[in-house]
């Protein structure tokens, strides 16, 4: 297949694009960090509303991870930018897509887990219902905003990811510096569920879903046993022997964090990804220690 990524030069793009050249697929990426057109490369400016739609003509399939990164505290003009950074950029790809004469056959679009807010205990499939919550928002504006692809019959997935596990960064690096450094602990009751993802199962579901053509809609990426911070937290302290006796107070979190603690480090989603799993996918890595072990985290 012809394949455009769009953020490919993020921790998920690029292991995507990785795998994909090796399945012998035909990749281009569409960045903003291109200022012409260059071997396979394509310049956009979403910030600008700048996307030449004759530029992305005649691809067989489009995936779409761009969006600011969320991790840092929020304030009002960076919750604008995590929102705009994923709508208006999809509205405008879609838009274009509107108007090609030969669309894709189909649209991977980022989403998150975040959709379902914050849930406790409760089991989260994809028909499950949207939460409250920033996050949960920003999912629902996100997903909403791919409905010009939809209108002209491009098959789109959502693919609602979980905290992704990776040796190359994201948020398993951030949590494991504590730990290094024997203060790791959990956060709050440590009773909050944790739906997460190694890296390779991630981007091997986006290949499943490019090839699978009976899977539309949202589907969950994530592994099939999400855990708890308490489990995580002594799962983290196995792999890396390190003591795990610590905890950090909600209010801590809250006080240092602010409203992305709560979202991100106190809230709990324990999703299932049901719609993957019927379609025949099998991870590799499906069980935390597994995952945790490949990803190198005793480096
Ligand atoms: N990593 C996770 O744990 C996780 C979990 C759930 C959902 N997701 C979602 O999956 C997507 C990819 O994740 P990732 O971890 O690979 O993210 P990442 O490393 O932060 O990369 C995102 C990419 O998006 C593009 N981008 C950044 N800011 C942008 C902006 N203001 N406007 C337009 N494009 C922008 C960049 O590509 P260029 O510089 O090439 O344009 C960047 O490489 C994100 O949308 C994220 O929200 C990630």
């Amino acid at each position: 297949m012809k394949i455009l990524i769009v953020g490919a030069s993020g921790l998920i793009g690029k292991a995507l694009e990785k795998l994909l050249v090796n399945e012998g697929h035909n990749v281009f990426v569409l960045s903003r960090s291109v200022s012409s057109a260059q071997e396979n490369k394509i310049p956009w400016d979403p910030k600008r509303g700048n996307l030449d739609p004759s530029a992305i003509n005649g691809f067989d399939a489009i995936v779409n991870l761009a969006g600011e990164n969320i991790s840092t505290r929020w304030n009002s003009g960076r919750k604008k930018l995590i929102l705009q950074s994923r709508t208006a950029t999809t509205s405008l790809l879609c838009s274009a897509i509107g108007k090609l004469a030969v669309p894709p056959n189909v649209l991977i679009n980022a989403s998150a887990v975040g959709f379902y807010g914050s849930r406790g205990e409760e089991l989260l499939d994809e028909d499950s219902p949207s939460g409250k919550g920033f996050l949960a928002q920003v999912c629902r504006a996100w997903e909403a905003s791919t409905h010009q692809a939809k209108k002209i019959g491009v098959r789109v997935v959502f693919l609602r990811t979980g905290v992704v596990f990776s040796p190359e960064g994201g948020a398993l690096k951030k949590m494991l510096l504590p730990f290094k450094f024997g203060v790791g602990g959990r956060i709050g009751d440590g009773k909050q569920y944790v739906s997460w993802i190694a890296l390779n199962d991630l981007i091997r579901i986006i290949s499943f879903c490019l090839n699978n053509p009976s899977i539309e809609g949202p589907v969950n990426a994530t592994a099939p046993h999400p855990v708890t911070n308490a489990e995580l937290t002594e799962a983290l302290g196995e792999v890396l022997n390190r003591p795990t006796f610590m905890t950090v107070p909600k209010g801590a979190v809250r006080w240092i964090f602010g409203e992305m603690g709560d979202e991100l480090l106190l809230s709990s989603t324990r999703a299932e990804p049901k719609k993957i799993l019927e379609k025949g996918f099998s991870f590799e890595l499906p069980e935390l220690k597994n995952a945790l072990d490949a990803v190198g985290t005793l480096n």
